[in-house]
């Protein structure tokens, strides 16, 4: 992870870098992960027209926070977000490409989503008083170059919490994460927490989403001609 002020900034609540190695993430496991994001992801038919950089696929989970069980959802309702959140593809039902539980990945992402819920749980993001059931969103993104990570600009995704996990960045660069204050009031501007590019396999961030807003940037080619590419896999807490 290449950061000017990376894990060790202690003024910054809310959010949480992690590892492969923190998510117990081994080098095959990866390799699963980043050939599920070659040969499923579809490219993502609710973008506006003209926007054909983002590819993607999808699997749910059922998580019980107090249990601890996590089981795929095989058939989920579709996706939705308030236009509020996402002043872009908001208010509409959307369908993506799924990968199905008997898939290999689903391992993989089982077990991510497992270290995540146990660092959400331990810092009182996830409760299970509060909310004992929640819907895990997992989403295999592919941008291409030159492309957008977050068209929606600094934003919340509506959720509880989320998660996202660099899985390749392949002849890019940008792409760099950031996580912001909310503005205090309308008339001001988010406030900048920290700023950091995933770079290793797993790099990974966390974030309370009620507390704090992300964003990612453009991404652009590094050696033109050549296929372009940022992988990652972006897990949503919602309650159930
Ligand atoms: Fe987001």
């Amino acid at each position: 992870m290449r950061s000017a002020d990376a894990r060790h900034v202690p003024d910054s609540p809310g959010s949480w870098l992690l590892t492969a190695t923190d998510l117990a993430v081994t080098p095959a496991e990866h390799g699963v992960l980043a050939a599920a994001f070659h040969a499923d992801t579809r490219l993502d038919t609710c973008m506006p027209p003209g926007d054909d950089y983002r590819h993607r696929a999808y699997q749910c989970f059922a998580l019980s926070v107090a249990e601890r069980d996590l089981r795929i959802v095989p058939d989920p309702p579709p996706y939705w977000q308030s236009t509020e959140v996402n002043p872009l593809v908001g208010g509409i039902e959307r369908r993506f490409a799924l990968i199905p539980g008997e898939h290999p990945a689903t391992a993989v992402v089982a077990k991510i989503i497992g270290g995540v819920a146990e660092l959400l749980r331990t810092a009182g993001v996830l409760d299970a008083r509060r909310t004992p059931r929640c819907l895990v969103d997992a989403h295999y993104i592919r941008i291409l170059a030159p492309g957008e990570p977050a068209p929606e600009g600094i934003h919340r995704d509506g959720l509880l919490a989320g998660s996202a996990h660099l899985i390749a960045r392949e002849n890019i660069t940008g792409g760099v994460s950031e996580i912001y204050d909310p503005p205090v009031d309308p008339a001001s501007q988010p406030k900048l927490l920290r700023r950091f590019t995933l770079t290793e396999p797993l790099d990974s961030y966390a974030f309370d989403d009620e507390r704090v807003l992300h964003y990612a940037g453009p991404i652009a080619a590094q050696a033109p001609g050549r296929t372009a590419y940022r992988d990652v896999l972006l897990i949503g807490f919602r309650p159930a």
